[in-house]
């Protein structure tokens, strides 16, 4: 097996994503590398996914990037949630039958990005540390983390994985089978004009605003999109045959509306905080065809502005209030738990919108 091109080829101990204790364990590697119609998962084929459950309830996702660290969304992590009741399961294909040799893990410590709490959901980002490490197997595995100068380009089409609602309001049924999506990449200014569209202001910068440090996936008519418990799980591209991780869920207003792409934090603008915790993944080097300068999308694609006719007859609809559109009552796990108090207050106009 060739292994993560953004890894250096080997070295005494395991950089770049690579298991630090089995530097023969490469990232971004699924063992089934088979395209599989419909939206149900194959065991082994992303392996880097977890599954983040709170008392004995899936919360949110993760990806595994190196053993004892999963990259996740910080709204999975309120404060006032004891971090001995948290439960990350890794190898797990259906939530409700995991394989025997699944690994349940405890949550040692978690590190939540220094951005976040702001106004906008800047930052959403948290880096849990596995108690004890996973040990990389045949259904558990890194994902590559991106080498710094790393791009995923508007139109590329990435996929994200996890075990949240299959639509709005409406949980992934028994068995909890991990379902991935592939989703085009928007632009930054795409999206937010998309936002803006229907909400008076056009500004760009209301609340509700994708940050300057997200990405956004979709198709401007919806459609396509992670739902309440996709939250901190993988968005990843391939490049150059390797799985790397673009973003971390975030966000969204509902889910799947027309002009309302899903929201994930970027991880390319947050490697330097990323490698301080997790300094076993430095250095690395960039795929070769994904270098800076060079295009990996293809050629056409909307760099924004967006335009009502992109968009169904009779929308957008006006915003769902606020980036807690997506507040995920179920789980109590709501994006920006600073907001909470806000976000409770517009409860109910969300069951009208959600209804
Ligand atoms: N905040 C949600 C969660 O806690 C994730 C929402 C993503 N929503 C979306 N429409 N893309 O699971």
């Amino acid at each position: 097996m060739s292994g993560c091109p953004s890894c250096p080829a080997r070295s005494p101990r395991g950089h770049g994503g690579v298991a630090a204790e089995d530097d023969t364990v490469p990232c971004g590697t699924p063992v089934h590398r088979r395209v599989v119609g419909g939206s149900g998962a194959q065991e082994g084929q992303w392996p880097w996914t977890v599954s983040v459950a709170f008392r004995g309830r899936h919360v949110c996702g993760g990806a595994l990037i190196a053993p004892a660290w999963v990259l996740t969304a910080a709204h999975c992590f309120p404060p006032e949630n004891p971090l001995p009741e948290y439960r990350v399961t890794l190898g797990v294909l259906q939530l409700l039958s995991p394989p025997p040799d699944a690994q349940v893990r405890g949550v040692a410590s978690v590190a939540r990005h220094p951005a976040y709490g702001g106004d906008d959901i800047a930052g959403d980002l948290a880096l849990a540390r596995l108690d004890p490490p996973a040990s990389p197997s045949r259904l558990v595995r890194p994902v590559c983390v991106p080498a710094a100068g790393v791009t995923f380009d508007p139109g590329m089409n990435c996929t994200v994985t996890g075990w949240g609602h299959v639509r709005t309001a409406v949980p992934l049924p028994p068995p909890k089978a991990l379902q991935q999506l592939e989703v085009p990449l928007l632009s930054r200014r795409h999206c937010r004009c998309l936002y803006a569209l229907g909400t008076g202001t056009g500004t760009g910068t209301e609340l509700g605003t994708p940050a300057g440090d997200t990405l956004c996936a979709g198709l401007p008519r919806g459609q396509r999109d992670a739902c309440q418990g996709d939250s901190g799980g993988p968005l990843t591209c391939r490049l150059a045959g390797t799985w790397h991780l673009a973003g971390v869920v975030s966000w969204g207003d509902a889910c799947g509306l027309p002009g309302r792409p899903g929201v994930y934090t970027a991880v390319s603008p947050h490697l330097p905080w990323i490698l301080s915790l997790v300094p076993e993944l430095a250095p690395r080097r960039p795929p070769p065809d994904a270098v800076p300068g060079v295009p990996n999308v293809p050629e056409g694609v909307p760099e924004g502005p967006c335009e009502w006719r992109e968009l169904p007859p009779g929308w957008p609809r006006p915003l769902s209030p606020g980036p807690g559109g997506d507040t995920d009552t179920d789980t109590g796990v709501a994006p920006g738990g600073a907001r909470a108090l806000r976000l409770a207050a517009l409860a109910a106009a969300l069951l009208w919108v959600l209804g």
